[in-house]
């Protein structure tokens, strides 16, 4: 292993960061370490305000379904919204740039009656209580994040499903769900264009469905289909609201929200996340690995169809008093300077975005940031995947000025917030490594084998050995595939831990590298992809007989979807790019573009063990170029794989 280049923080940087070196980062490591509920329970004492104070810190009694600060109440909506009224209502609490460059400044006191309005829609017009599922299927608009915050106020269960998901993956997530509210928009604004979403609800809802009423914000103001008795515009009803709305009291595991995410195998879980745990550490990852002081500006670029967008520009930024910036754009348009262009325009301090990002900014505009005084720039950060250190540097150097950390923050949808990263005053960094434990969690790389620590060098299953506040609370409706999916692989010293799917290794110094998901998950630019979920959507051609979907490296999404496909008809296809085309138009109807496949191979076979189980790790070999090293001489017919490699090399 050659050793990477170490980059100390910033000395001026750390003189007031929240966390200034490494011993005070070991003092809180090991006071976790040694007195955890102790750790824990003062944070969410200091950070949350409670209604109730909890009991009780931590019961695992049933792990792994835990309970956390049982016994509080509190609100998570006033946690960002009502308690910084005193000392902020005149701050921005959303800075709202549109698609178009148009620009709204959301202060905390409009958020407080922007929320409460819409939360006294819900409960007076569409008769929504606690508990109930609200599906979210939004635009990059404020009134995604007034929808959330809405549903957390009256202690309804929220379901965000990203905006480039079809009406098939709609459809599902609502069945699964059983949500009776769908909070949409007509449209929004795509590099200057309408584009539309309320089309896509009309399809999802189509037969029978358990939604009773739709709730259309009026974005773009383009046409669309109006079913009496079940749809209604946002527009409308919100006038006359009152904006005061009394919050709902929750119990500290009061479910907050679900978020389907894919698994290596059948439909995506619903991830559920629980109220003060989540809360909790959001807001403290916000202020240790951001750093996001009083008049900061903070811009994640994700969007809040994924956890990135929920934890780091709604309810982290929110519970801490932060201002967020919100886009609606392409952060490519109209050209790729548009980033520095804003950061100039808001004088964004904290950045965040995904290694895909970061590579087509390079690639497309190596010299955009020099062009604009992004000399406010503090922190960056990246989140997704693996970045590479071409990309890392890049980032380093133009963007960051070689002044500003880059914080490489590891963790998924499960685990509600960061895991590994550095801390941007006191870790020393190294290109692509994502270091070490934030303080509190018990993130470990473990052989799978034995449940022993990992060898320098070796790579091992990235595992997390106790329970932790922003932990996945279950899969929905699936107690036991909550088990399965995440306590079934490692287990040190006789107790199963959580595995995140993905395998890492230690360098010289401890630090953690991530290596990449161990399971059949694929990662398109910084999205979870299973194969399972396109293997199904493929076969819902008529003509497919066998598919196999695997990950291939791409040089801009990081992975690309690979997919080897036998058709039926034994004399293969008249026209295959008519086939691929017709072959992806399902895809997109099935789950949407980003699982559009990059690459398709009309494939005599699948190699297959004598048992009939496809060996996938032929297929990314061949996919990769890579030469065969597995014997392949057991496989039921040896000969197809010559045949496919010739075919993809061909
Ligand atoms: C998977 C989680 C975390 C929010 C966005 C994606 C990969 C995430 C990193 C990183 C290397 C990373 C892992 C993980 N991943 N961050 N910094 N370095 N890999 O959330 O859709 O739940 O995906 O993304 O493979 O398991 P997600």
């Amino acid at each position: 292993m050659e050793a990477k280049p170490v980059f100390q923080p910033n000395k001026e940087f750390a003189k007031n960061a929240r966390i200034k070196n490494m011993d005070e980062y070991n003092a809180l490591q090991n006071r976790a370490i040694n007195d955890y509920e102790g750790f824990w329970g003062d944070a969410a004492k200091e950070k949350l305000d409670w209604i109730e104070p909890f009991t009780n810190v931590l019961d695992e009694s049933k792990a792994p379904f835990v309970k956390w600060f049982d016994g509080g109440k509190l609100n998570v909506a006033v946690q960002c919204i009502d308690r910084h009224l005193d000392t902020r209502k005149n701050k921005a609490a959303i800075i709202f740039e549109g698609d178009r460059g148009d620009v709204q400044t959301i202060t905390y006191l409009d958020l407080y009656k922007n929320v409460n309005r819409f939360a006294n829609l819900l409960k007076e017009d569409f008769g929504v209580k606690k508990g109930d599922r609200v599906v979210i299927y939004m635009p990059m608009i404020p009134e995604a994040a007034y929808a959330m915050l809405a549903c957390a106020r009256i202690g309804a269960i929220h379901s965000i499903v990203f905006g480039g998901f079809s009406s098939e993956a709609l459809k599902d997530r609502i069945e699964d769900a059983e949500a009776k509210v769908v909070i949409t928009a007509d449209g929004a604004y795509r590099k200057t264009k309408p584009y539309m979403l309320k089309p896509v609800v009309d399809a999802a809802l189509e037969g029978k469905t358990p939604v009773k009423k739709v709730l259309v914000v009026e974005r773009n103001n383009e046409e669309v289909t109006w079913k009496a008795g079940r749809d209604y515009s946002y527009n409308e009803l919100i006038k006359g609201k009152s904006a005061v709305c009394e919050a709902e009291v929750m119990d500290s595991e009061d479910p907050l929200f679900l978020l389907y995410t894919s698994g290596s195998t059948g439909k995506p879980k619903g991830v559920q996340h629980n109220s003060a745990g989540y809360i909790l550490w959001a807001q403290m990852t916000m202020e240790w690995v951001f750093d996001v002081k009083e008049n900061d500006t903070f811009w994640c670029t994700a969007d809040v169809g994924w956890i990135t967008g929920h934890t780091y520009i709604v309810y982290g930024p929110l519970a801490m008093g932060a201002t967020t910036v919100m886009f609606e754009g392409v952060i490519t348009y109209p050209d790729a300077g548009r980033p520095w262009a804003m950061v100039e325009n808001h004088r964004i301090n904290q950045f965040y975005t995904a290694p895909t990002a970061i590579r087509v900014l390079h690639k497309m505009g190596e010299d955009e940031p020099a062009k604009y005084d992004i000399s406010s720039l503090k922190v960056l950060g990246t989140v997704g995947e693996p970045i590479d250190p071409p990309a890392w540097k890049w980032y380093y150097e133009e963007v960051g000025q070689s002044k500003c950390a880059i914080v490489d923050t590891y963790w998924q949808t499960e685990t509600g917030g960061h895991i590994v990263s550095p801390l941007p005053g006191a870790t020393p960094i190294k290109p692509a490594c994502a270091t070490l434990p934030l303080p509190g969690i018990m993130a470990e790389i473990l052989d799978p084998a034995t449940g022993d620590k990992a060898e320098v060098g070796e790579t091992g299953y990235m595992c997390i050995t106790k329970p932790w506040p922003s932990q996945i609370r279950g899969v929905w409706g699936d107690e036991e595939r909550y088990v399965k999916s995440y306590y079934g692989d490692v287990v040190k010293d006789g107790k199963a831990v959580y595995f995140t799917g993905d395998g890492a290794r230690y360098d010289e110094d401890g630090y953690i590298t991530i290596t990449g998901r161990t399971d059949d998950v694929i990662n398109v630019s910084g999205h979870r992809m299973g194969t399972a979920e396109v293997e199904a959507a493929i076969k819902k051609h008529s003509n497919v007989a066998e598919v196999a979907v695997v990950g291939k490296p791409h040089e801009l999404k990081g992975e690309g979807i690979f997919a080897y496909i036998v058709l039926k008809s034994d004399d293969g296809v008249a026209d295959e790019v008519e086939e691929v085309k017709t072959i992806n138009n399902i895809i997109k109807k099935e789950i949407g573009n980003i699982a559009i496949c990059d690459d398709m191979v009309f494939a005599p076979g699948l190699p297959k063990t004598r048992s009939g189980k496809i060996m996938r790790r032929i297929l990314r070999s061949i996919a990769k170029g890579e030469e065969i090293t597995q014997d392949i001489s057991t496989l039921e017919d040896p000969s197809v794989v010559a045949k496919i490699e010739a075919m993809v090399k061909g």
